[in-house]
């Protein structure tokens, strides 16, 4: 279908929402001022989940049949308010744009998990205030780990794509966070209970801990992602996992690039069905399943997951599962826990090549705690089971020569068929030796040259 191109003019002109199908103006390019040009909205991406599936369907999204512009001031002040109103405006069949080349300011934290059917077509910048006072009353408390997220978008079928950035203004926090370890860091973009949506094209920059928090959520994929942000100064930006996930299932992470200071992917508790593939990841703790076990009382399952095609640079870990023991253990004054049970099963980490990384492979249920005498006198009440981890090649750090892996459990009746396959990691030295400890069979599999 075509319309006119003076038509298409009077209806930008008259009104910033409009009844014409969102991708309808951009044959009319050529012949638009600049100004009207940049508000076009984008066509929705269609990134395919390949090459692996979880296995589980993933809901259709209809094509959105109006479009809404988000104003700006363009000057600093809050732009929540526009924000919301398009929102609002669009909800339930609408495609909301932030356009190409404008900046807007969220200093208010946004509750968006009433939205259906609705795409966000994020082109310009969305900056968060530096407002850190105001942020640590306002931001979405989400309880675990004391975690808190700027916004909260939930919902169903929602698609957020446009190439645009998201930046959290991170340094204001990094800054604060080396005075005081207690502050509450908001996440930068929190998925909390969205079932059905695509997160796709987007760049992720500065966030103050985490960037992505997926909660209570299913059916959600994200594709085309990049994370990067690091401090200007001497005070590190501390904790900025790429994904946690939690109490969520059918989750894909694909084809993208990290450059963070702590985990590339994290599956925290209640993590199930997820598929992570296709990332480049730099400067990370690795892939991780875990922390798990940390709370009493509190049962945490992470099963079905299938990691694959993963490129891990200047990392401490490649393949990561960390599980605390059952004795109260603490590993820095604002992270402690132990004695919490659970199980960790059927994970897959399928071809990963590494460079500069501490460990290519890192197993612990002891995680916290450095008295591995006392680790094993209260052995993990998660019990870790049929895990495979194959196909690595690479060089590791010189870090733990002649180790490049580390592979400890916290008793032999709590973890079982640990398989490894097909490893050919170094170490600079050329050696592939692995700390080992209660892990039935591992001996038959990997050069354990040191036990414990
Ligand atoms: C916070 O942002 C305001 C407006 O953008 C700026 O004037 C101020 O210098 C910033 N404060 C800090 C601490 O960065
Ligand atoms: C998830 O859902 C549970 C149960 O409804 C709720 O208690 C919790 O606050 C929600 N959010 C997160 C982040 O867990
Ligand atoms: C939240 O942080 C406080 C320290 O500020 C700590 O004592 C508490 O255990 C944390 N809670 C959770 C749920 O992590
Ligand atoms: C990924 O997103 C960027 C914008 O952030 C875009 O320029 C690029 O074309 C996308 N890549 C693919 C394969 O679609
Ligand atoms: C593996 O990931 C890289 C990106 O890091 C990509 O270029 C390559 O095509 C992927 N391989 C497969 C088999 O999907
Ligand atoms: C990769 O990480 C290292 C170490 O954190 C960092 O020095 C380097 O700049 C990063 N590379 C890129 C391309 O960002
Ligand atoms: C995780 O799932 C288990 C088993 O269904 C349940 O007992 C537990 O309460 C869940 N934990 C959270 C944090 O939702
Ligand atoms: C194990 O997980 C994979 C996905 O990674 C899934 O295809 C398979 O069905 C799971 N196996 C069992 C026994 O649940
Ligand atoms: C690893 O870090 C070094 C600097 O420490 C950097 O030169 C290199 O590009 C990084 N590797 C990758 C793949 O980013
Ligand atoms: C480690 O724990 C054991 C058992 O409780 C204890 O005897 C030993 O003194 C501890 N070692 C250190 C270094 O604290
Ligand atoms: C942990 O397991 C031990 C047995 O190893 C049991 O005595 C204890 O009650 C368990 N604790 C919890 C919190 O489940
Ligand atoms: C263990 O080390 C020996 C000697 O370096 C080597 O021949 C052997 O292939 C290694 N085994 C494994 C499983 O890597």
């Amino acid at each position: 279908m075509r319309i006119p191109t003076y038509l298409a003019i009077a209806l930008l002109e008259a009104s910033a929402v409009f009844a014409v199908p969102s991708w309808s103006s951009s044959e009319h390019l050529p012949l638009l001022s600049p100004r009207v040009a940049a508000g076009r909205a984008s066509k929705r991406p269609n990134h395919p989940i390949a090459p692996k599936h979880p296995g589980r369907h993933f809901p259709a999204s209809p094509p959105r049949t109006k479009t809404c512009y988000v104003k700006s001031n363009g000057n600093g002040k809050d732009d929540s308010a526009y924000v919301l109103k398009a929102i609002k405006d669009c909800n339930n069949g609408g495609h909301v744009v932030f356009e190409r080349g404008k900046k807007y300011t969220v200093g208010t934290a946004l509750d968006l998990t009433f939205l259906k059917h609705i795409d966000l077509d994020i082109q310009g910048t969305i900056q968060f205030s530096n407002d850190t006072d105001y942020w640590q009353k306002y931001a979405f408390k989400q309880v675990f780990q004391n975690a808190t997220t700027f916004f909260q978008l939930g919902g169903t079928d929602v698609n957020v794509y446009g190439g645009g950035t998201l930046d959290g203004n991170g340094q204001v926090w990094y800054d604060l966070y080396a005075k005081d370890i207690y502050i509450l860091r908001p996440i930068l973009f929190g998925t909390i209970g969205l079932h059905g949506g695509k997160i796709e094209d987007i760049n992720m920059r500065y966030s103050p801990q985490w960037y992505n928090l997926v909660a209570n959520s299913t059916d959600v994929v994200f594709s085309n992602i990049t994370i990067s942000g690091a401090s200007t100064n001497s005070n590190p930006a501390k904790n900025t996992d790429g994904w946690d996930t939690y109490r969520s299932s059918n989750i894909v992470i694909q084809n993208s690039h990290i450059d963070n200071g702590d985990d590339c992917v994290s599956f925290k508790p209640n993590s199930t069905d997820i598929v992570v593939q296709n990332l480049v990841c730099n400067g990370s703790h690795g892939i991780s399943v875990g922390s798990l076990g940390q709370y009493i009382g509190e049962v945490d399952i992470v099963k079905n997951i299938y990691v694959y095609n993963i490129s891990m640079s200047n990392a401490s870990d490649g393949a990561r599962i960390k599980v605390w023991p059952g004795i109260s253990s603490a590993l820095s004054g604002d992270l402690q826990g132990g004695g919490g049970s659970g199980a960790v099963s059927n994970i897959t980490y399928d071809t990963m090549s590494i460079a500069n990384v501490d460990y290519a492979i890192e197993i612990t249920q002891c995680y916290g705690q450095k008295n591995l005498t006392l680790c094993n006198q209260f052995p993990s009440n998660l019990t870790i089971s049929d895990v495979t981890i194959k196909k690595f090649t690479g060089t590791t750090s010189k870090k733990y020569d002649p180790l490049v892996g580390y592979l400890v459990c916290s008793s032999p009746k709590t973890c079982s068929n640990i398989k490894i396959e097909d490893v050919d990691v170094r170490s600079p030295t050329g050696k592939n030796g692995y700390q080992c400890g209660s892990i039935p069979g591992i001996e038959t599999q990997v050069n354990c040259t040191k036990t414990g």
